[in-house]
């Protein structure tokens, strides 16, 4: 992010913060329970939405080593993540060619050779079949260049593996848009996962999104953790194609009154938040990053990966990350036991609509693109709207 940039998006709240004044929309918003209640609205998001973006399957970090690999489950389907002896990153349904069978049971290892537990036919690392039991006498029509495990399109970028849809036709950078800059600049290549948890949670895939897209609730939800850290529902948001970037101000911001902006550095004194529509979110912190990655299951129920992502070459000793990740975890579980809870009174009928209120105008921005996007609207592409 260019430091022209950072500085104005610090000069704006801090601007906000002197005159006392918040971050508003022109008008409140409602959302109706319905969106996060109808299984038939959840289908259409599923095949819609998650089914027809580019999502962040796995950290490089996670796939590291030549002939690594990682399973890994995406609306119902296993994956099998490879990292070829070539060092490419690829992806394939764990599906032997043979009969069906999972090909590999362990959920991360490092191999050169795949052999299905059912009858051996095996793969190497980039996924070509190599060999099978009595293959020339049992199967004489077959071809072994054709019997590779069936692959799907992927591209390693900013350091995360992504899945590309094969209804997405255009190019990840292009969906990105303005984010694909900005994830160079967080560095996220040079990261490396310190710790990863996995939860389901009994709530709609939607209130996950919105739980992490205002400040309002800090100083309430957050009381015994983080509120103290930050101004009482101050941040800022800004739509970058289907994308949103928030700015999330610590109370160290008040130091920059006494430093020259152009040694203003954002990282310093603001989380950034990015919303990678639509299951990925990016929390930026000064020295590390977190996580989110959203997996809806069925309407009322998501599965949730939580990663910190630490500096790959940090020196800082283990325990520091720990305590780091812990806090993450207890900050978001928070969050998401809210969650729950709107969930859980959702069908009593006593609300028809959520309100959002001028300063949580970034969930209404985040349900429009929902819409959009099951309304069939031309390919998401990450151009800056504001
Ligand atoms: S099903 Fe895999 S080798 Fe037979
Ligand atoms: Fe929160």
């Amino acid at each position: 992010m260019s430091p022209e940039l950072q500085r104005q998006l610090l000069q704006e709240l801090l601007g906000l913060e002197a005159r006392k004044a918040l971050y508003l929309d022109d008008a409140p918003s409602r959302s109706p329970v319905q969106h996060y209640l109808d299984p038939e609205r959840f289908a259409r998001e599923q095949q819609r939405v998650f089914g027809a973006l580019p999502a962040m399957l796995a950290h490089s970090s996670e796939l590291a080593a030549p002939n690594s690999f990682l399973r890994r489950t995406v609306q119902g389907q296993p994956l099998l993540l490879l990292r070829g002896d070539d060092g490419v990153a690829r992806v394939f349904y764990n599906v032997c060619r043979h009969r069906g069978t999972r090909l590999v049971e362990a959920q991360a290892g490092c191999k050169a050779r795949h052999v299905c537990p059912y009858h051996a036919w095996s793969w190497n690392s980039r996924g070509e079949f190599v060999a099978a039991p009595h293959f020339e006498a049992g199967f004489p029509d077959a071809r072994p260049e054709e019997l590779g495990l069936a692959a799907l399109r992927c591209e390693e970028r900013h350091g995360f593996v992504w899945l590309l849809p094969e209804s997405f036709a255009g190019a990840l950078a292009d969906f990105l848009g303005p984010l694909d800059a900005e994830l160079a600049w967080v560095g996220t290549s040079g990261l490396a996962v310190h710790a990863a948890d996995t939860q389901l949670r009994r709530c709609n895939w939607k209130m996950i999104a919105e739980g992490g897209l205002e400040a309002y609730h800090f100083r309430v939800a957050h009381r015994n953790t983080i509120a103290k850290l930050f101004h009482d529902n101050l941040s800022s948001y800004q739509v970058l194609g289907p994308h949103m970037r928030s700015i999330l101000p610590r109370t160290s911001m008040a130091q920059l009154r006494e430093q020259a902006p152009e040694h203003w550095a954002l990282r310093a004194h603001a989380n950034v938040l990015y919303s990678l529509f639509p299951g990925s979110v990016l929390l930026v912190q000064h020295d590390h990053v977190v996580w989110i990655q959203v997996e809806p299951l069925a309407v009322d129920s998501t599965l949730l990966r939580l990663v910190t992502l630490k500096p790959a070459d940090s020196t800082a000793p283990t325990g520091y990350w720990d305590k780091n990740h812990a806090l993450t975890l207890t900050t978001l579980n928070e969050d998401f036991d809210l969650a729950e809870s709107i969930q859980s009174g959702l069908h009593t009928g006593a609300n028809t609509a959520l309100r959002f209120g001028r300063f949580e105008g970034a969930l209404q921005r985040f349900n429009e693109t929902v819409q959009r996007q099951l309304d069939g609207a031309p390919q998401a592409a990450g151009a800056a709207a504001g």
